[in-house]
């Protein structure tokens, strides 16, 4: 059995990581620029269009993972921290997959003009106002509790490399070692 996951799988991960940071930092730095200003429409249109791919990738990256197998964590740790990272895996994905999906619906429903890269995305056209003020609340709820999952993975894998010290972070880094 390979000792990493499949180059793809690597790729996949840290491109998703990137446009993740670029997705929260945008929308955490709209707030500072001024209302109506070209600035703030661009970082919109940011956040709108790396949250797609997120979803477009990550879609691929569920196809993908069920062609491998998981590289072997060797020394193997306790059966609960294993339970645990499979939880937290599940939840990462479920999250990144319903978040762009809750921001989208929240402009269908909002009749407002977005674009992904430059196309123009469909709008509902009759007033949703209830219907999208939810999904945009649920989607920043989702968006916050994000960060704290994501924060538990990225500490759970620093724990591994450092404290267990097995080979958990290294089977996720590009390069053949
Ligand atoms: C994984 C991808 C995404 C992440 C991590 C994310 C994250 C966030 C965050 C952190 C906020 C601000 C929350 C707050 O103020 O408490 C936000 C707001 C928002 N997001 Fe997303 N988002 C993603 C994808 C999308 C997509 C694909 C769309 C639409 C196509 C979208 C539309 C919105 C809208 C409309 C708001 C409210 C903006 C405002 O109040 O000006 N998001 N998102
Ligand atoms: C500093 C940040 C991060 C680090 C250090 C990190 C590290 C890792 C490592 C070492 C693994 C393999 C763990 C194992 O098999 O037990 C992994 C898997 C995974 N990571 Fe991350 N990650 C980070 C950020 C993210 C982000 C932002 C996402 C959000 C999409 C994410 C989603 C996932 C998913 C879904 C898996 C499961 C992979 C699979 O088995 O298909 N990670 N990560």
């Amino acid at each position: 059995m390979s000792r990493k996951f499949a180059p793809s799988q690597i790729f996949f991960h840290w491109a998703i990581f990137i446009l993740v940071v670029i997705t929260y930092a945008v929308m955490e730095l709209k707030g500072i620029t001024p209302k109506g200003s070209n600035l703030r429409e661009w970082m919109a249109t940011l956040h709108y269009t790396f949250g797609i791919m997120i979803l477009i990738l990550m879609l691929i990256r569920v196809v993908i993972k069920f062609a491998h197998k998981d590289p072997e964590i060797i020394p193997t740790p306790p059966r609960w921290q294993i339970r645990l990272a499979k939880a937290t895996h599940g939840i990462l994905y479920l999250m990144f997959i319903c978040l762009p999906l809750l921001g989208g619906l929240s402009l269908y429903y909002g009749n407002v003009a977005w674009s992904f890269f430059s196309y123009p995305m469909p709008v509902a056209g009759l007033p949703h106002t209830d219907l999208q003020h939810n999904l945009k609340e649920i989607h920043e709820l989702v968006a916050d509790v994000g960060y704290f999952i994501v924060g538990i993975h990225a500490v759970g894998a620093l724990f591994h490399h450092y404290i267990m010290l097995d080979n958990t972070l290294i089977r996720m880094m590009p390069g053949k070692k």
